[in-house]
Formats: structure tokens, sequence, C-alpha cells
């Protein structure tokens, strides 16, 4: 990194020392994405109650589940509510975050890692292996959780909280897969071993996105869609993802106490593309940082991940070569983050 760079965009959106310099190396908006704002359609953001998904009552769970499979198929993206994470924990994990990120910088420096399967990586965004050195503003930190649990040992009290928050939405993530396959007739024994979801590759990430100068410059987090097979997000209260919609962006305003959540490319793969992932993006704001944090639940590690029998017939075959989930994120590491580029390359 060059030295007269700050190591982080916190550190740069503390120091008030932004010059155009600055904002010119953070400036990356992408004109190939969907540019329009459809800010008519975000009140359609489907929600389900995870409390009737997993209650007592048939008729109420296959009504949840079929609208489970419509807010799969037509946006990939839905609000969770009832879902029994206590209100008290989504709140002690965004304090741990902010702990976390106003820590010194040397001592979140000694956590920068270098792949993306490292159990443990702070960063701020910018990837040393393009080309270009696209820098977004927002910094990060990223945890394997799942099937192994590792944190930073400071804040104090950020491992105890993680370890909670962890288990509560893989635990709400799981719920919301047995719903998945049961909307497409897929038995839940045979998808849990056919993607040893026993031992899932779970992964938590904290997004630091601070106020900016200049927002309409800067990108926080470039379009993209998420790698597993879904994601649970949870925010601060301070506005910022939009989600692609019918070739449109939705600004997303979260229903108090809501997880976001979104299907992912692995999703899309063992659905053989009957359920997509879905583009999102995150942007910049000149008056209030922006924390995020998100729970990203995948299949196992090692497992071959290909479209299900099931799915895949002469009229539709498959559309994806089987690889690993490891292998996928290792190609990811290699390429600039651009949208599903991954996906395609596994498109038979
Ligand atoms: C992500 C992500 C969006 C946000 O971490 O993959 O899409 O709003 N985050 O922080
Ligand atoms: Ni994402």
């Amino acid at each position: 990194m060059a030295a007269d760079l700050p190591n982080s965009v916190k550190q740069l959106s503390d120091s008030g020392a932004f010059s155009s310099l600055h904002l010119q190396f953070y400036a990356s908006r992408d004109p190939s994405a969907p540019s329009d704002v459809d800010a008519t359609l975000e009140p359609q953001i489907p929600t389900i109650d995870l409390s009737l998904l997993t209650g007592a009552a048939p008729q109420e769970r296959a009504r949840m589940v079929r609208q489970l499979g419509r807010a799969c198929q037509d946006w990939g993206f839905f609000m969770v509510v009832n879902h029994g994470v206590p209100e008290g924990l989504r709140q002690a994990m965004l304090e741990a975050t902010e702990q976390f990120f106003d820590l010194e910088e040397e001592a979140k420096e000694e956590l920068r890692g270098e792949t993306v399967l490292d159990p443990i990586r702070y960063g701020t965004s910018f990837n040393t292996k393009a080309e270009v050195d696209v820098r977004y503003w927002r910094d990060f930190l990223k945890l394997v959780v799942h099937p192994e649990f590792h944190s930073p040992a400071k804040p104090l009290c950020f491992s105890d909280v993680l370890r909670d928050y962890a288990t509560c939405t893989r635990r709400v993530g799981m719920e919301l897969l047995k719903g998945i396959w049961e909307s497409l007739e897929l038995d839940d024994n045979y998808m849990n071993r056919a993607l040893k979801l026993d031992s899932c590759f779970q992964v938590f990430a904290a997004n630091l996105y601070p106020p900016c100068p200049q927002p309409e410059l800067v990108v926080g987090l470039p379009p993209h869609s998420d790698h597993g097979l879904l994601t649970l997000l949870h925010q601060n209260g301070v506005q910022g993802l939009d989600v692609e919609h019918g070739g449109k962006w939705v600004h997303v305003k979260p229903l108090p106490g809501s997880f976001l959540v979104n299907t992912g490319d692995h999703m899309q793969i063992v659905t053989n593309g009957r359920y997509k992932s879905v583009l999102h993006r995150a942007m910049a704001n000149g008056e209030r940082t922006r924390v995020s944090v998100v729970s990203l639940v995948g299949p196992s590690l090692d497992t071959v991940v290909e479209p299900v029998v099931a799915l895949v017939s002469s009229e539709r075959p498959a559309m994806y070569r089987g690889w690993s989930y490891r292998q996928f994120l290792e190609c990811q590491q290699g390429n600039q983050l651009k949208e599903k580029s991954v996906l395609e390359l596994l498109r038979l």
C-alpha cells in the first residue's frame, strides 16, 4: 500500500483529511450496473414470518412455504420477522462490531489475512490481486464461525457475543433452508446429506461504512452476489443497501427487528437455476456511519455441489458443473469481485 494512504476507510474518514486525490482513488461507480432506482417497489419486498414456518399449524406452514418459494423465485431477497433471535443479542453484536472497528489501527492490522479462506481476516476494501487497485468505501472483518469457530481476542466481549450470534443465525438459516427445500418438493434429509449441512461453512462478516463527504463519488460495496446458500443481514438502522429487482435498484428499508435474507450462488447451483442469487450493493452516505453484520451459510467446504437430480430433466438439463465450495471461493479470490462471474465459469 502506498505510504501516504491511510490503513482503513475509518482512519481516512476520522482524520477529515480528504483530498480530491483520495476521493478519486476511492471513486468507482460501475457504469454497467443497473442505474435506476425504483422507489415504488420497496414496500413490496416479501416478508416471511418464521414463527409460522416453524409452528405447529400445518396449514400456516404450508402457506409460509409457498410464500417463501415465491420470494426466492421472484426476488431472491426477503425480510424475516419473528425469527426468535433476541433483540438484545442482535444489538450486542452490532455494538461489539463497532468496538472492534474502534480498536487501534495496529491491533486490527495484525488480523489482515491474505486469502479468502483465512479464518480471521480484517481488511479495507481493495483487492491486491486486481489489475487496478480498486478501493471501496468500506472496512470489513470476516470470520469463519462454523464448523470451527474463530474470533478475534479483542474487544473482550466480542467472542462470547459472536458465538451466540453465529449459533442463532445458523439456526434461522437452517429453518429457512428446510422451508426452501420443501417449496421445491426436495427431501430435507437428502439435502442435508448432499450439502453436508451438519458441517456447513458459515462466515460472519462485519462491514463498516464511515461517513463520506462526497458519497456520490464512492461505492461502499460494488454490485455482487453472495457465494453461500443464504445470507442473513442486520444493520444499525442506517440505510444503504440496494437490491437488484427487475433490472432496477431497490433501496431496502428493513422492518424493525427483521433480518434481511438473500439467496446465494450455491442456491442457484443446487436448485439448477430455479432460485437465483441476487445482486446487491451498499452505498455510503454523508452523515452517519453504517454498520452491517452478515451471517452467511453455505454447504460444507469440501462437498462437491451440483444441481440436485430432482431438478434436472431433459427439458431442463444441468446448468452448472460440480465444484466444491472451496474451489469456488479460491476462484473468486483470484478474480476481482465482479457481479456473478464465478457462477458464469461453472455454467455448462
Ligand atoms: C456483504 C454485503 C451489504 C451491506 O457483506 O456481502 O452485501 O449492506 N453487505 O453491508
Ligand atoms: Ni453481499
